[in-house]
Parts: C-alpha cells; sequence; structure tokens
C-alpha cells in the first residue's frame, strides 16, 4: 500500500514540475524581467518600421517606439490620418518620423521602390501590424467574393511576406552592428480559430509558420545573421476595429503596445506579449478543442452583435 501511494506521489511531482516550470517563466517574463528594447537602439540613429501605423495598436506602437528612443518609417493607406499621426509623434520629439503609404489588400506592389528611400537607414526593429478581418455572419460562400477573400489573405499575410523579402538584405546589415527584430502581429485566433474567422485564423498561423521558419533561417543554418523573428499571440485589444470597452482582459490599444516593447526580444519566438492573454491562451488549451469551439463561437457571436449595434 506504502509503495503505491509513493508511487502516486513520485507521478504527482513529475506532472507538477512542468506545471511549476511554466509558472516560474510566466512570473519571469510579465512581472521580473527587465526591457531590453534599448539593445535595438545600436550604431547611431536606429529606424523601426510599424505597417498599420495610422490607427490601433500600431499607432500606439509607433509612441512607445518613439518615446523609447527610435526614430520611425511608418506605413499606412490614407495620407489623411498618417499626417495626423506624424505630426502628433513629431510633436513629442526631434527624431524622424517618416511614412509609405501602400493598400495592404493588394500586393501588386514595386516593394524595392517602396522602401528604396530607406535603403541607406539603420532599420533595427520591424513590426508588420497590419490586418483585420472586419465582423460577418456569412460563411466565406455566402458573404465574400474571391477578390474579398484575396484581400483579406494579402493584408493580413502576403504583404508582410513581400516587405519581408524585400527588407532582409538591409536587415542584416543593420544586424552587423547589434540585434535586429522582426515581429508579425499574431492573434489568438490562429490558436481557436474561432467561426466566421477562418481565413483570418489561416492568415495568422501563416505568420506564425513564417516566423518561425525565417528565424530558424537565419539562426541555425549558416552563420547566424543577427536577425531575429517573433510572432504575437494577441487577443482582445480596443482599437478602431475593435471597439469594446477597455478592461482587464481587453486593455487599450496604448497599454497593449507598452506590453509589447517591454517584451520584445525576449528570447521566445511565439509568445503572448501581455499577460492576461497568456493566461487565457492557458486556458484554452486546458479546455480541449470541442469546449473551446462551443466557447468561441458564442463570443464571436457576442462581438458580432456589439459591432452591429455600434455601426
Ligand atoms: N484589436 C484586437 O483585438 C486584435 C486581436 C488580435 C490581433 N490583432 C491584430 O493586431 C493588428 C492591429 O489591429 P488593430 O486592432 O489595431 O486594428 P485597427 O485599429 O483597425 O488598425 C489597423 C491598422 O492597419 C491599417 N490597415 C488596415 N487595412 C489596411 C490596408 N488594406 N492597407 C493599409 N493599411 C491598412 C489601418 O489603416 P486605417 O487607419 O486607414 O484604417 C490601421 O492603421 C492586426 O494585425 C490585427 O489582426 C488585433
Amino acid at each position: 500500500m506504502l509503495s503505491v501511494l509513493h508511487a502516486l506521489a513520485a507521478v504527482g511531482i513529475v506532472l507538477l514540475i512542468p506545471l511549476l516550470c511554466r509558472l516560474g517563466n510566466f512570473i519571469w517574463l510579465y512581472f521580473l524581467r527587465p526591457s531590453t528594447a534599448h539593445a535595438y537602439l545600436h550604431a547611431g540613429p536606429a529606424y523601426a518600421l510599424i505597417t498599420g501605423a495610422t490607427d490601433g495598436i500600431g499607432k500606439a506602437l509607433a509612441k512607445e517606439l518613439y518615446d523609447q528612443g527610435f526614430n520611425l518609417i511608418l506605413h499606412g493607406r490614407s495620407e489623411q490620418k498618417m499626417r495626423k499621426v506624424v505630426d502628433e509623434v513629431r510633436g513629442t520629439g526631434a527624431r524622424d518620423v517618416l511614412y509609405f503609404l501602400a493598400d495592404a489588400s493588394d500586393v501588386d506592389h514595386d516593394f524595392e521602390r517602396m522602401i528604396a528611400p530607406y535603403a541607406n537607414l539603420n532599420i533595427t526593429v520591424v513590426v508588420h501590424n497590419v490586418g483585420n478581418q472586419g465582423f460577418t455572419k456569412e460563411r466565406i460562400d455566402d458573404g465574400f467574393s474571391k477578390g474579398d477573400v484575396a484581400g483579406i489573405v494579402n493584408r493580413n499575410a502576403i504583404f508582410s511576406l513581400y516587405l519581408t523579402h524585400t527588407l532582409l538584405p538591409r536587415l542584416r546589415l543593420s544586424a552587423k552592428t547589434g540585434p535586429v527584430l522582426v515581429q508579425f502581429m499574431g492573434s489568438l485566433a490562429s490558436e481557436i480559430c474561432p467561426p466566421r474567422f477562418a481565413i483570418y485564423g489561416a492568415t495568422k498561423s501563416f505568420l506564425k509558420a513564417l516566423a518561425r521558419g525565417l528565424d530558424n533561417d537565419e539562426r541555425v543554418w549558416g552563420t547566424p545573421t543577427g536577425v531575429r523573428f517573433e510572432y504575437l499571440v494577441t487577443g482582445q485589444v480596443q482599437s478602431n476595429s475593435m471597439r469594446l470597452k477597455a478592461t482587464l482582459d481587453t486593455p487599450t490599444s496604448e497599454t497593449y503596445a507598452k506590453a509589447v516593447v517591454g517584451r520584445m526580444g525576449c528570447g521566445r519566438r511565439k509568445y503572448c506579449p501581455y499577460w492576461v492573454h497568456a493566461m487565457q491562451q492557458w486556458f484554452s488549451e486546458v479546455m480541449g478543442e470541442t469546449t473551446q469551439d462551443s466557447y468561441s463561437a458564442a463570443a464571436i457571436a457576442d462581438l458580432i452583435a456589439t459591432h452591429e449595434k455600434k455601426v
């Protein structure tokens, strides 16, 4: 009897060890680890390039990175909105705020030409933030034309791929004097694949695989180049496309941007920058797929209803 109890206790301890490690990592990452954002400010003026920077998380990230000492290269699609953001940011400091415009739903751009004005700049951080889907009750064959589908895929995935493809030689040059980081703004939607967000969730999974594969390209095969990639698992954040009341689990874009900048370069390739989202991700893993699916369906129905009321 005693040996059975000992065996059960041993099994309990073995099962507990990964949980304790996870808890320790959680406390370190979200509450103890000092920010290392300044590590990307090397070799004279350092530039952060942020896509989708005219609103929401991208705009908040631009302000946060500027406050941390970065010069900025911003991307948007509306000249009027962009000029407003540029004026707002420039009003708080004397560093460069440059910008370019491109509709990311369309990827038939000359990317070389697009980034040519920045070819000699020391770009040390890139945040591929552009993306969204919009809330709809329709399934993909009901409410979306092929063009709509291509637009969602392009602005959430392909635009970032082509931009990275064009920027990589420039980033490797910057990495000769210190670390360089490329971040892809991901979503919990790629983990739980909620109904009516299939294309969006799939594009975020594409970014997740891209981040890991490109990181491996630069790090583990051949001489490491110093360019690293991260995929950021993002839960609900109050923004222009997510018009919800800010709460602990739905932070403002400004709070979320601080979390992103605070954790950048933390050494993980895929992580939640915001601690409450990390807990939500953990709970959803524990739930298992069937519970996740019905829970996410109810949550999406609520979100669609809330956004319909506001339109
Ligand atoms: N908010 C959330 O709850 C949440 C959750 C998970 C993941 N995310 C991800 O976080 C990122 C930012 O989302 P957000 O909530 O901050 O969105 P947002 O407030 O709607 O801002 C999106 C930004 O992207 C730009 N943009 C959208 N479509 C574009 C296009 N076709 N061409 C060029 N620019 C375009 C917008 O420009 P305009 O100002 O001209 O509209 C804006 O600057 C996205 O990748 C999103 O998938 C957000």
